[in-house]
């Protein structure tokens, strides 16, 4: 089971949040431009974070209601504060793990999980238990991206495997849409973008992947240097996310 204090592999410093908040507000055209909930819907947004998504969600569907919640009270802490300093009102948060979510079945008109699965160790237990506070009729809807944190119980390729995540949990109607991030010498926003979001979490995993052995420091220094070569005149960059849309039949 997870627990606030388990390891979470980007860390939870002042600069993975600032991170998280740059990348957010960098993707939010990419990830969040066909996310809206109507007025008076109710949204559980699983594993928050400091409130990145929280704030594009709550803004773009001001008139639904939002219920977000993390298992770590130190980025709830954050979240909160980064809300009201927003001037947002319709988002409540509360600290609670996916594996043991405290609500009523049918709680939810809708659930939106970002950068969350690719973490748990069985993401299909969480997305059951979600399924079973969501109405019939309502739908779920998850980005997650592929990553690098397989050693730490998570899963390296998930975003590419939500269709089947999503199936075997029982939603219908499942809808993956990859969303590419493509940058080079041209779109200079972008390779700002690889630098701030891309290359700074995997500098950011540096000692915990080294201390636990994936890799030697002379490898890692030179997979650093290769990753910014993508952002040198001569480099190019491709990642791709995955948005999963899933239905509870009704
Ligand atoms: C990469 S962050 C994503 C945060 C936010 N969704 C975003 O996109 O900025 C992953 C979050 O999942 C939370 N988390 C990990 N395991 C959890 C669990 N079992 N229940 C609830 N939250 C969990 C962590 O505390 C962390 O805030």
């Amino acid at each position: 089971m997870n627990s606030p204090h388990k390891p979470y592999v980007h860390g939870r410093s002042d600069r993975e949040a600032e991170r998280l908040n740059y990348q957010a507000s960098k993707l939010a055209g990419l990830l969040h431009h066909d996310t809206r909930y109507p007025p008076g819907s109710r949204v559980l947004e699983a594993a928050c974070g400091v409130g990145a998504q929280t704030i594009l969600l709550a803004k773009n569907s001001p008139l639904a209601e939002f219920i977000s919640i993390d298992i770590s009270p130190d980025s709830l802490v954050k979240a909160k504060l980064r809300v009201s300093h927003e001037g947002i009102t319709n988002v409540t948060f509360r600290q609670a793990d996916v594996y043991h979510l405290p609500f009523r079945p049918e709680t939810f008109d809708h659930i939106f999980v970002c950068f969350l699965l690719e973490h748990l160790p069985d993401p299909i237990r969480s997305l059951k238990n979600m399924k079973e506070i969501l109405r019939p009729g309502g739908t779920i809807t998850v980005i997650e991206g592929d990553q690098l944190q397989r050693e730490m119980g998570g899963n390296a390729l998930i975003g590419r495997e939500l269709w089947h995540l999503m199936t075997d949990a029982g939603f219908t109607k499942v809808a993956v849409s990859p969303r590419i991030v493509y940058a080079d010498e041209s779109r200079p926003e972008y390779v700002e973008g690889v630098k701030n979001i891309f290359i700074a979490m995997v500098e950011g995993v540096r000692e915990r992947a080294i201390a636990r052995g994936l890799l030697d420091n002379e490898t890692w220094e030179k997979g650093i240097r290769d990753l910014h070569r993508t952002t040198e005149q001569d480099g190019t960059f491709c990642y791709t996310f995955f948005k999963a849309v899933g239905n509870k039949e009704s």
